[in-house]
């Protein structure tokens, strides 16, 4: 394909902090402007609650784009795709109404996950304490990275049999080699019960399966406008964020080109979002975190920070600048979306880390090369309405759409923004 002839535009929208910046709502206001939207990594463990006709709807696998009748939904190959949640999935939008016969794209090359995979993940989480979500995402990379990944593809080979009793055994082995006990109840190392429920999932999806590198590309080129939608945050990319804690696939740019077969020059811009506030679910350092019990309280019942996958209780912090900054390098980060202001302005406090001293030593950016344990914040009160300016100026990155509640309305867009939206 000739590079000069790229007619449509390519918009990257990556979460700037720990995941649950809000990017579903982001999203959900931009898919008006595209004709497609894409997953390209993680899995069941995003949880993306945007308000649709006043139902609350949460999206785990299927980019919430599906919610825009113009624009198509891929779920390109990065993607992890349970079996049970993504069946569930489906019936949930066909209950809101929604028609997508011909506007729902899933590669054929993403990888499953299964239930041993998410026994697997228990039984792990229960020694390593990173606060998994427990959804198998974990074991799912692993398996695929040990080229004993089942994608979907494989459902429609003669060999499926004798490749799940080849993984099943394999998995068998080191579910009880971690001192877990293995009873006849626990079937999912059944090679039969899984390849007969397997079968059944082949023929549910079959209908859906497109080669989405193939599609998006050609789409792109014919000047089609795609949107691609990151899950999780940049602090919990596996390479760049909080390691140990952070989730197994990369959500930074690079998981985006690997994870759907797009080039590094077929994106025209990436937008972070952050929210007005810094929040993070399960174990790992959290330099901004606020201390005070009942503060810290007061901000989630505010915000009602609670998992949309698993319930749990976020933790909260304060806005964090040299997090945004280190996020806005490694991201590529064009521009930022803040969210969530509406819920500063009621708490009516609002504090930043502005920077790091770390043994002595000052930081104005984060880096997970520094002694991550012994981070001192330097914090500052700032105004609220101001928070567009003094974003602005502490990383020097435009600040172009502000959201102030969880409806379609409550946006505000940038002009500069919204011509790009529009040319
Ligand atoms: P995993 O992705 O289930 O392996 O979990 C690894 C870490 O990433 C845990 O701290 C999870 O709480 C966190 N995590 C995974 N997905 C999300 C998400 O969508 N939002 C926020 N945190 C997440
Ligand atoms: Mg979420």
């Amino acid at each position: 394909m000739d590079k000069a002839k790229k007619k449509g535009k390519v918009l990257l929208v990556l979460g700037a902090q720990w995941g649950d910046e809000g990017k579903g709502k982001i999203v959900d206001a931009l898919s008006k402007f595209f004709d497609y939207s894409v997953r390209f990594q993680g899995g069941p463990n995003a949880g993306h609650t945007v308000i649709f006709n006043g139902k609350k709807v949460i999206f785990h696998t299927i980019p919430s784009g599906i919610l825009q009748e113009n624009c198509s939904a891929v779920v390109s190959n990065g993607v992890l795709i349970d079996v049970d949640v993504f069946r569930n999935e489906i019936e949930s939008i066909k209950r809101l109404g929604l028609k997508f016969d011909g506007r729902l794209f899933i590669s054929p090359l993403c990888h499953l996950i299964l239930e041993f995979h998410k026994a697997l993940d228990s039984a792990i989480d229960k020694r390593s304490n990173i606060g998994t979500t427990k959804m198998g995402i974990g074991p799912s990379v692993e398996f695929k990275v040990l080229r004993k990944g089942i994608r979907i593809k494989d459902i429609f080979s003669k060999s499926l049999r004798d490749k799940l009793k080849d993984i099943l055994d394999y998995a068998k082995c080191i579910y009880s080699s971690l001192g877990e006990s293995l009873s006849d109840d626990q079937n999912y190392f059944d090679y039969l019960r899984v390849e007969e429920k397997l079968l059944r999932f082949g023929e549910f999806i079959e209908n859906f399966l497109a080669e989405t590198d193939l599609l998006l590309k050609r789409e792109i080129y014919n000047g089609k406008n795609v949107l691609l939608e990151g899950a999780q945050g940049i602090l919990l990319d596996l390479d760049f964020g909080s390691y140990p804690f952070v989730t197994s696939t990369n959500t930074t740019p690079g998981g985006a080109l690997v994870g759907t077969g797009l080039g590094p020059k077929d994106i025209d811009m990436v937008l972070g979002v952050s929210k007005s506030y810094t929040t993070r679910v399960g174990s790992g350092y959290f330099p901004s975190e606020i201390k005070d019990a009942k503060l810290s309280q007061m901000l989630r019942e505010i915000g009602h920070e609670y998992g949309a996958t698993t319930g749990r209780p976020r933790r909260v912090g304060w806005l964090d600048i040299p997090i945004l900054k280190y996020s806005i390098r490694i991201g590529s980060i064009d521009c930022v979306a803040i969210t969530k202001i509406d819920t500063l302005e009621k708490f009516g406090k609002a504090f930043l880390v502005e920077k790091y001293k770390v043994n002595d030593k000052i930081y104005e950016e984060f880096s997970p090369t520094i002694d991550v344990e012994n981070i001192q914040t330097v914090l500052r009160e700032f105004k609220i309405s101001d928070i567009k300016k003094i974003f602005e100026d502490m990383t020097g990155v435009k600040n172009v759409i502000r959201s102030y509640g969880p409806d379609r309305e409550n946006i505000e867009f940038d002009e500069s923004f919204y011509s790009f939206l529009v040319s």
